[in-house]
């Protein structure tokens, strides 16, 4: 297949790219504008792969989209492109809008008018809301979104159904959990605990640090997606979790036993406003239907993503030093939002 991977020089997109490379594909496009998020060294050494091109511009641009899938006789389209960090969606709201809903609607738009044959929208569990202490999201949970991030990602999943309802376009939704594993940003839990703990700074954890989260490798998400791409059923959500929940403060300790880094260094800041206590996937349907299931450990997935980030230093070092920075000391920095760190 010749397929439009948007967003595909971010952390989960990047990963995306290079699995359907190694795997053969036709042809594979990247559509993605390179936010502060995107980062084409996440893609270093494709450059001059003859199956692969990058072209950089915005999801909600009409004409560069119906160009490129008439030009490149796209058959799929896969995307990952978002605003996709809840902190930032609470300062500035209106991108996330913009290009989560108005950017997906756009690429909905020009599949259907180029008559692509399968388009893979790639949600989050977030849509479904916060959980108490017992259960778990299925696709059939209520979208009850509490961020603007999360707000976004829902409103797209709804024009995504709507698309398939109305129009007929082959839409698939993905709901994942979070992803952990190489090239992931460094504003991110995992990520940004490994940095500063190899820097010796200090580890900001929100509130009590016992909100759940169920964590699952890069890889093991980007096998889902694949699947849901050449075989889920067009108009179908399909959830994508690891069955592996841990408070974020477990987390954050096992980083550091792993780092060989003093518990000390954990700070407890102010929460995050409107902080989803508990997320749990219930990805039954997917195992069922499509047969898929995580392959990789958590012990051994995170022991490798550590030393990926060991190893990987000059990459989370340069963008630490870059614009990055000023978010960094906006957030974490004194009388930022979580200025106690
Ligand atoms: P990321 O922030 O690392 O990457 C997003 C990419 O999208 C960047 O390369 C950025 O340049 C690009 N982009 C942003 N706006 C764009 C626009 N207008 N046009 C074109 N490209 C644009 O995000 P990620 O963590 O890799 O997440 C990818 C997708 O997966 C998102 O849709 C996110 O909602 C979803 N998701 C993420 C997780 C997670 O744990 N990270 C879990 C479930 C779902
Ligand atoms: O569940 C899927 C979602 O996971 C994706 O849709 C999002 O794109 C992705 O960013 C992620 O959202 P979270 O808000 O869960 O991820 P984050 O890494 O920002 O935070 C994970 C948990 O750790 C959350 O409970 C907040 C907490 N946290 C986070 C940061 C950055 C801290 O305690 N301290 C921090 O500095």
């Amino acid at each position: 297949m010749n397929i439009l991977v948007t967003g595909g020089a971010g952390f989960i997109g990047a990963n995306f790219v290079r699995r359907l490379l190694a795997r053969g594909e036709d042809r594979v496009v990247n559509l993605d504008l390179l936010t502060y998020a995107g980062n084409l060294e996440n893609l270093a050494g494709l450059e001059a792969h003859p199956r692969y091109r990058f072209v950089r511009g915005d999801v909600g641009d009409r004409g560069l989209a119906d160009s490129l899938l008439a030009a490149e006789k796209i058959d799929a389209v896969v995307n990952f492109a978002a605003e996709s960090h809840v902190d930032r969606s609470l300062e500035a709201p209106r991108t996330f809008l913009e290009t989560n809903v108005l950017g997906t609607q756009t690429l909905l738009d020009a599949a259907r008018a180029a008559g692509v044959g399968r388009f893979v929208q790639v949600s989050t569990d977030e849509v479904y809301g916060s959980l108490g202490a017992e259960g778990r999201f299925t696709e059939t949970s209520p979208l009850a979104p509490n961020s603007p991030y999360a707000a976004s990602k829902a409103a797209a999943d709804l024009v995504c159904r709507a698309y398939h309802k109305t129009f007929g376009l082959p839409v698939m939704v993905t709901r994942c959990s979070n992803n952990y594993g190489p090239y992931q940003f460094p504003e991110k839990l995992i990520p940004l605990m490994i940095a500063n703990a190899l820097e010796d700074r200090p580890l900001p954890v929100y509130g009590d640090g016992l909100n759940v989260r169920d964590w699952l490798h890069v890889e093991d998400h980007c096998a889902a997606v694949e699947l849901v791409l050449r075989e889920g059923r067009p108009g179908e959500v399909y959830n994508v979790g690891g069955e592996n929940e841990w408070p974020n403060l477990e987390i954050v300790k096992l980083l550091l036993r792993l780092l060989g880094k003093p518990e000390s260094l954990i700070r407890f800041v102010p929460d995050r406003p409107g902080h989803d206590r508990r997320y749990a996937i219930d990805a039954g349907k997917l195992r069922r239907e499509l047969g898929w299931a995580p392959a990789l450990p958590f012990a051994d997935g995170i022991a490798a993503t550590v030393a990926w980030y060991r190893e990987h230093r000059p990459w989370w070092e340069q963008i630490r030093s870059g614009a990055y920075r000023e978010y960094y000391d906006r957030m974490y920095g004194a009388g930022g939002r979580y200025g106690a760190a």
